[in-house]
């Protein structure tokens, strides 16, 4: 008998089973074996929420949540965040080594010249009312594009799905302008592919025919960082999504608008647009305590803080908190950072956070530093969203080309009725 298994006794027939184990795991359909009748489907394990289950073998990103550790292929976040760009990192996660100097050249030039919309599609922006959520016209824009690229649909072919790799992050940013800037009733700024990726997009959103406009650098560099803390964050919700769709082949466009509404949802990504409701509510930093008090009985949770994986400090909040005072030099300080600093304080002294080892997470403080640069609060996601497309992306070519993946399927536990007959209306009472 091997060591690298595990013995398991079903006690209902005293039978003994041996499961080896693969990089300390044992691989569910192991389970199936296990059965009281050889008629039976045999044993499944139940697990809501994919809390201990293992969907994929990925070399994208480590995360451990306790010690709060994050890397990117190896790399840790911090150094990534103090010493790279959000493009480098963009070529990191989906190619898997950082680029020469060549490269890195080539990528840039490709993506930047990838930028432009479809001109049809200027006509999707204005058919939405000035008070359209731009999560809502982001995801309908994706699955726009889908039409338009029609070739995307050979996602065997690896060099389709490169080039829709570098349209897919070349768009978005011009989509993301492009939304606010139909919100704001202002006419549309076309790319510029001679700046920077995020320069360019901050002129998207921000230029009206002044003389001499710059992008202001230290803005432009924290976005960035900002972009580079979010490019992947391994199997999450959103990326679980991006795998399920793209695990039936479709489209990455499609994919990707799938990804970005699971994104949308106030738990996950629409968390940093929760909590700048939430601070303005609280309004006051002497109302936290009593704010607390409320969450600890069950009233709201505390948005932004708790992590299904983080049970320490989330080392992206760490890097954010310290990126909003570089922001605050430049805007002037905005004075909901007193209430979360407050919000933390209280929070990290309660037995209720201790214990259950909730702490800020990305979103806690990075809708403060967007309400800062005057992004509206419902533009925050779609910041989130630009800067997960390269973890998608790179999750879901790792899924395409991983020959153990196959059409994602759970099971379940059937609980409902057996068979019964259908009774009519008249017999129904
Ligand atoms: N405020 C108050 N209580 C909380 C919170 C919170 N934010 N988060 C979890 N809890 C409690 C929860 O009530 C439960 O308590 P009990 O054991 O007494 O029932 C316990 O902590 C465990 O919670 P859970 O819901 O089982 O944890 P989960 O891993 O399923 O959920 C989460 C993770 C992120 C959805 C959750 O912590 C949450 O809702 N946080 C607020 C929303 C948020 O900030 N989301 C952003 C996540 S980070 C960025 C991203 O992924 O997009």
């Amino acid at each position: 008998m091997t060591t690298d298994s595990f013995t398991i006794i079903d006690n209902r027939t005293g039978k003994q089973y041996e499961l080896p184990l693969e990089h300390g795991n044992i691989r569910a359909r192991e389970l199936r074996q296990i059965k009281v009748d050889p008629e039976e489907f045999g044993t499944m394990s139940y697990d809501p929420g994919y809390d201990n289950t293992a969907s994929c073998k990925s070399r994208i990103t480590f995360i451990d949540g306790e010690k709060g550790i994050l890397r990117y292929r190896g790399y840790p976040i911090e150094q990534l965040a103090e010493q790279s760009n959000f493009l480098e990192v963009a070529y990191l996660i989906i190619f898997g080594e950082l680029p020469s100097k060549q490269q890195l050249e080539e990528w840039s030039y490709q993506i930047m010249h990838h930028t432009f919309l479809h001109e049809n599609m200027t006509g999707l922006f204005h058919a939405y009312r000035y008070d359209a959520h731009p999560m809502g016209m982001l995801i309908s824009a994706l699955a726009f594009m889908s039409t338009l690229h029609k070739e995307a649909s050979r996602v065997e072919d690896a060099a389709v799905r490169l080039k829709q790799i570098y349209r897919i992050l070349g768009k978005l940013p011009t989509v993301a302008a492009f939304c606010y800037r139909h919100r704001i009733g202002r006419p549309f700024n076309y790319p510029n592919a001679d700046m920077g990726y995020t320069e360019n997009f901050l002129y998207m959103l921000d230029y009206m025919h002044q003389t001499h406009y710059e992008v202001n650098p230290v803005l432009a560099k924290a976005l960035d960082v900002l972009f580079i803390l979010h490019a992947d964050h391994e199997q999450n919700a959103s990326t679980s999504v991006m795998r399920s769709i793209g695990s039936a082949y479709a489209d990455p466009y499609s994919a990707m608008a799938g990804a970005a509404a699971a994104l949308f949802g106030p738990r996950h990504g629409g968390a940093n647009e929760a909590v700048i409701r939430m601070l303005a509510e609280i309004e006051n930093e002497k109302r936290v305590p009593e704010y607390i008090e409320r969450v600890k009985k069950g009233e709201f949770r505390l948005m932004g803080f708790g992590h299904r994986v983080y049970k320490n400090y989330d080392p992206r909040a760490r890097i954010i908190k310290q990126v909003a005072y570089d922001v605050f030099n430049v805007t002037g300080t905005n004075p909901l950072i007193d209430i979360a600093v407050k919000l933390e304080e209280v929070a990290l002294s309660d037995d209720y956070f201790v214990s259950r080892k909730l702490y800020p997470n990305v979103d806690f403080y990075s809708g403060i530093i967007y309400q800062a640069m005057r992004f509206p609060p419902d533009m925050f996601t779609v910041l989130f969203t630009l800067g997960r497309a390269p973890g998608w992306l790179a999750q879901w070519v790792e899924m395409l080309t991983d020959s153990e993946q196959r059409i994602a399927r759970p099971r379940q536990i059937y609980l409902g009725y057996d068979e019964r007959d259908y009774v009519t209306l008249e017999q129904r009472g």
